[in-house]
């Protein structure tokens, strides 16, 4: 049995060409076979890159060729949902970027087409997976106790940037401030229980009509609050994201991915681990998805995590809209 995943990719874009496809080519474990973009001078590029057999604009020749067994879906936003439900409905594995979907009518959707088909199911939320959150995770689970988190992300994010167009990208609570709220899950481990958020437009609201940057603050059943700061408008200077925790008389804070410092830990002071480079988890995602289709294993960030953070994504938006905080219901979630 080839003990490669044989894999197509729909979405040849920069995120596929600069960290999938390079994990992927490292890893040893995959066999891209098809490339395919609406624009086939970018699959063609991606052909030449990952010396696949062929590219395509198509995506139906992905879904149609029986020797693949997986596929990356990396295009914008608005197609996640859709190919998604294609790609299972051809019993085709799935690792998908994030969002699930752009509403939740597109997430039960996914959620039913990959449990009908019994396909394995990713969705890109990395961040859980970066080895520094995984180090602070074995700290926390020493004790029993509630978590206040405070996490950042920023940078500057260009008005033309597609995620904040509603329909394309969903905006960026939904496009991207899901990776975060996935984050703050995996960190608490309880479930979420209501969701609260002010922001607004501070890039142009001429051209951005959605709501780019603001405060998200989600409390948990455990008591446990954790708050992520987005915004659009930010500081190319500055490091992008950074986590604070606060826990049972300690402290985290982890910068960019890179740095891990733990305060009360260890009666010498702080405990401090510095990588060679950021490592957001990218790599070890695919692994586990390799590992989830060769071996059978649990695949990483199934539907239920994809769910759960889309959910308090788009009740986030409603939030900032209304003013309201919003309760996170897990039968809203389940899969
Ligand atoms: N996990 C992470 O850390 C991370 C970081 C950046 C981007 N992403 C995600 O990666 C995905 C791609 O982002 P990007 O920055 O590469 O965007 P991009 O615009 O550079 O690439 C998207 C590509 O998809 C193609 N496309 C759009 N609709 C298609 C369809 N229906 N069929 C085939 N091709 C289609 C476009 O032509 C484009 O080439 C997004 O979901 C984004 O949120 C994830």
């Amino acid at each position: 049995m080839d003990q490669k995943v044989r894999i197509g990719i729909i979405g040849c874009g920069g995120f596929a060409r600069l960290v999938h496809v390079p994990n992927m080519l490292a890893s040893g474990r995959y066999h891209i076979v098809g490339t395919c973009d609406l624009d086939l001078d970018a699959a063609k590029e991606m052909q030449a890159q990952a010396e696949a057999q062929y590219a395509t604009d198509d995506p139906q020749k992905i879904f149609q060729d029986s020797s693949i067994q997986a596929v990356l879906i990396t295009t914008r936003h608005d197609s996640h949902a859709s190919l998604s439900v294609q790609a299972a409905k051809a019993g085709k594995h799935i690792l998908c970027e994030k969002p699930m979907g752009l509403n939740v009518a597109e997430c039960r959707a996914v959620a039913e087409a990959v449990r009908q088909a019994g396909v394995v199911y990713t969705i890109g939320y990395n961040r859980g997976m970066a080895p520094l959150v995984m180090e602070a995770k074995r700290f926390l689970a020493q004790d029993q106790a509630k978590k206040l988190i405070y996490h950042r992300i920023q940078a500057p994010f260009s008005v033309s940037h597609w995620i904040h167009d509603a329909r394309i990208g969903g905006g960026r609570f939904i496009g991207e401030g899901c990776h975060i709220f996935d984050l703050l899950c995996e960190l608490v481990e309880a479930p979420p229980s209501s969701v609260y958020a002010s922001g607004s437009t501070f890039l142009d609201p001429q051209i951005v009509k959605t709501t780019d940057s603001g405060i998200v603050t989600l409390t948990f059943a455990d008591g446990s609050v954790g708050t992520t700061l987005i915004a659009s408008d930010g500081c190319a200077d500055f490091p992008k994201e950074a986590t604070e925790i606060y826990w049972a008389g300690k402290a985290i804070l982890i910068e960019n991915y890179q740095r891990l410092s733990v305060y009360g830990v260890i009666p010498e002071g702080e405990y401090r681990v510095s990588l060679k480079e950021v490592d957001k988890g990218h790599r070890r995602e695919i692994e586990l998805f390799a590992d989830a289709i060769l071996k059978g294993t649990p695949p990483p960030n199934g539907l239920k995590n994809a769910f759960r953070a889309a959910l308090i994504s788009f009740l986030a938006v409603e939030s900032a809209t209304t003013g309201k905080p919003m309760e996170v219901r897990e039968d809203d979630y389940a899969v």
